[in-house]
Formats: C-alpha cells, sequence, structure tokens
C-alpha cells in the first residue's frame, strides 16, 4: 500500500512508537506528538479529511469536531469511559466509536486498593510528615488509622472494575456489597456479593468506591444528599470521573465530618481541584492515574489503533460502544 492510498488518521497525542508503528502499516498518521491536547479549533482543523481519530479521555469530541471530519469512520478513545465523546452524533453520521474495555480493569482496580489503603491508613499524611522534616518519632498514637478487617467495601457500579475491586475484597477481610448502577437491580446478578439499594450500601458500607461511567444518570450520584446518608467513619474512593461527585458537596461532608475522609483520583474540571479539597488531611489526592501502568496504557493504545485498522479497512470494531 503507498503511502497516497493510505487511510489518514489524527492521533491526539504522544504513544509509543512501537504502537504507532503498527498503525503506520496500515495508515498515515498525523501524530500531535504532546502529552498536552490539542485545542479545539486545531483538532478541528485536522480531522479533516482523516479516516481515523485516535483520541484520550480529556479530548472533547464534540459535535462540532465530529462534523468537522468530514471523511471520519472511526473515533477511537484510549480509555474505556466515553462521556467525552458525543456518540449520538458520531452514530448519526455512520461513524462509529471504540473504547478500550477490558484490558484496564486490573490495573484501576489495583490502584483503587492503593487508595483505600493510602486513605485509611493516612499514608499521605504520614509522608507528608516525613517529608517536611516534622516527624519528632515514633509514638503509641500517632496517625492512626481505620483497619479493613470485618469491614464492609460498598462498590457502587457492578461493572468489570467494580467486580475487580470487589473480588479483592476478601483478601483484607472485608466483606464487599454492590449497588445497582440505578440503584438495585438485576444488573448485578452475576456477581457473587450481596446487591442492595445505593441508599442501604451508603448507610452500611466502611469504604464506598464509585466505578460507573459518567451520564446523565450519575452526574452528582454522590452529593450532600447521599453523602449525608453514609457513616460518619466512613470514607468515599473515586477512581470512575470526575462529576460523579460533587466536589462542592464533598467538601462541604468532609468539613461537616459527614465522613472520615476520601480517596479521589478523578475530579470535576480536571486538573483543577476543588480549592477546599487541596488543603485537607485526610483526602488523597492523585492525578488520575488508574491506568496508568506501562503495561495497561501500551495494551490500551494497541487496542484503539487495532480498532480503527479494522474500521478503516471495512471490517467490524474490535470493542465497538453501545449507544
Ligand atoms: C480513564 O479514565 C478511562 O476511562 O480509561
Amino acid at each position: 500500500m503507498t503511502g497516497a492510498t493510505k487511510p489518514s488518521v489524527l492521533v491526539t497525542r504522544r504513544m509509543p512508537s512501537a504502537v504507532l508503528a503498527q498503525l503506520e502499516v496500515v495508515c498515515d498518521i498525523d501524530l500531535h506528538d504532546h502529552s498536552d491536547a490539542l485545542s479545539h479549533d486545531a483538532l478541528c482543523a485536522r480531522v479533516g479529511g482523516k479516516q481515523g481519530l485516535i483520541c484520550m479521555f480529556n479530548d472533547r469530541i464534540e459535535e462540532s469536531a465530529i462534523a468537522a471530519g468530514d471523511q471520519l469512520k472511526v473515533v477511537a478513545t484510549v480509555a474505556v469511559g466515553f462521556d467525552n465523546i458525543d456518540v449520538a452524533a458520531a452514530a448519526s453520521r455512520g461513524i462509529v466509536v471504540t473504547n478500550t474495555p477490558d484490558i484496564l480493569t486490573g490495573a484501576t482496580a489495583e490502584f483503587t486498593w492503593a487508595l483505600i489503603l493510602a486513605v485509611t491508613r493516612r499514608i499521605g499524611e504520614g509522608e507528608r510528615v516525613v517529608r517536611n522534616g516534622a516527624w519528632k518519632g515514633w509514638a503509641f498514637d500517632f496517625l492512626l488509622g481505620a483497619e479493613l478487617r470485618g469491614k464492609q467495601l460498598g462498590v457502587v457500579g457492578a461493572g468489570r472494575i467494580g467486580r475487580a475491586v470487589a473480588a479483592v475484597a476478601p483478601a483484607f477481610g472485608m466483606r464487599a456489597v454492590f449497588a445497582a448502577r440505578t440503584g438495585a437491580g438485576a444488573e448485578n446478578a452475576a456477581t457473587d456479593h450481596a446487591v442492595v439499594s445505593l441508599d442501604e450500601l451508603l448507610l452500611t458500607s466502611d469504604v464506598v468506591s464509585l466505578h460507573v461511567p459518567l451520564t446523565q444518570d450519575t452526574r452528582h450520584l454522590i452529593n450532600r444528599r447521599t453523602l449525608a446518608r453514609m457513616k460518619r467513619s466512613a470514607f468515599l474512593i473515586n477512581t470512575s470521573r470526575g462529576g460523579v461527585v460533587d466536589d462542592g458537596a464533598l467538601a462541604w461532608a468532609l468539613d461537616a465530618r459527614l465522613i472520615a475522609g476520601a480517596g479521589l483520583d478523578v475530579y470535576e474540571g480536571e486538573p483543577g481541584v476543588h480549592p477546599q479539597l487541596v488543603g485537607r488531611e485526610n483526602v488523597c489526592l492523585t492525578p488520575h492515574l488508574g491506568s496508568a501502568t506501562r503495561e495497561t496504557r501500551t495494551a490500551m493504545a494497541e487496542l484503539a489503533v487495532r480498532n480503527v485498522v479494522e474500521v478503516v479497512s471495512g471490517r467490524p470494531a474490535v470493542t465497538p460502544v453501545a449507544l
């Protein structure tokens, strides 16, 4: 295949060269070779004439960007979540949207446990004390945390990642319960764990971990009202999407000591973080690292490339998203 006849693909971010080499066998690549995002205008200008678009979760692929892709056949996001893409607008133009499910489940579940342990055992606080030279020495009652053994993990969302997080609970002596995405439902029948209403989960869990996609139904699922249902000794963990939690309400709940702490990897308005969260000791804040292992990010990029190659070659996508 000569360069002139190859379909053309816009890749909005730096990706491993070995993965780009796989794409280059079939496609011409227009690479935004940076770790930061293209502006909306630049993205619209560069997507014109492209058959494929490989993007990241923080590229906003709105209707205008999709319309600018006059030749587009496929939008492949290197992420499991696709709330950044106007899937309906793409579908109305016959454009396939794909994501990267499954392969990031293990990395994200591991990271969720890292946050659970970090916030319950006050690892961030402890590290700051040591780094700041403020450690006065071992003390019997210094930075006491909360033990997980015998406690309940409430998993909101029984998709792949939620189930992988729950599967680890017994190793820490915890029992896991699920809330179905819509409150309670048969969706969770496939799990080995109890399924309860969201309200019961909030009332009874010691750690509440969120694993739902961001949709109209889940936006601000965790708000003043739902936070007030949680135990005062409970911790909230969010490795799903900013926007599932109302960050202002969370800051309020922490100030009012309605919950004991939070472990957050995602935020409304990333990379901005609510100022009242930044200043708090009982919140462990990480910069959206859930799937950030070398192995997983490479596998995600490879899957996005496979999706593009399949679609531009006239074959079905490997992992299309459902509308
Ligand atoms: C990352 O946030 C993802 O959705 O994969």
